[in-house]
């Protein structure tokens, strides 16, 4: 049992699994306590633009620190000779920069109540965005998300890092099976509610 591809016996790994889950759990169940019972708006006073900007701030600050712990997680892990290729630590330039790109795309493009959840606000968006780039992927927040972390995982040769990136994964599919069919119903309701008020005009 020499030379392990992952160091299961480091806290550091389990703490980042541990992040990695709590975080979309996290904003999913902020959401829908905001949704049905209007709890963040309510502790900013009835102001729901804020309220969804005070989650905007915790969501965020939140994704910082679980990869800060990411990173310092892969420092105490083992690194695989097949991973320090010059070929694979090119691609990991390749898939950070362009998962960077998603992201950062994606939050310009959705605005920052677009980005962090305002629809369960009633902070609702005129037309689903349809520019880049949600023209190449309809997630691209999170799989941009997913790539950085693949990025991180080849540029320092961690299997443990491509373990942790299909956690990461994980996490995001578990939470758009959540998010997507919520959010679509939202959308759906206003348009019920827009042809019920051109029928009695
Ligand atoms: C998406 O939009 C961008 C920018 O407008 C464009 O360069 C790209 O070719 C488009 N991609 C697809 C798949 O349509």
């Amino acid at each position: 049992m020499s030379n392990p591809l992952i160091d299961f016996s480091q806290p550091g790994l389990w703490l980042s699994a541990a992040s990695i889950i709590f975080n979309p759990t996290f904003w999913n169940i902020a959401a829908r306590q905001e949704y049905h019972n209007k709890v963040l708006t309510k502790l900013f006073r009835g102001n729901s633009q804020y309220a969804c900007y005070g989650l905007a701030v915790t969501i965020f600050s939140l994704g910082i620190i679980r990869d800060a712990i990411y990173e310092r997680a892969l420092r105490t892990q083992p690194t695989h000779p097949f991973l320090e290729t010059p070929f694979i630590h090119n691609l990991s330039y390749g898939l950070f920069l362009s998962g960077n790109v998603l992201v950062v795309s994606s939050m310009y493009a959705l605005g920052v109540t677009g980005t962090y959840l305002g629809d369960y606000f009633g902070i609702l968006m005129d037309a689903p965005v349809t520019s880049f780039p949600f023209n190449m992927t309809d997630a691209p927040m999170y799989h941009g998300s997913t790539l950085s972390f693949l990025g991180t995982a080849l540029w320092s040769g961690k299997p443990a890092g491509v373990a942790l990136t299909a956690l990461v994964w994980g996490a995001y599919t578990v939470a758009r099976w959540f998010e997507d069919p919520f959010t679509t119903e939202i959308y759906a309701k206003r348009e019920r509610e827009r042809n019920a008020g051109k029928k009695t005009t």
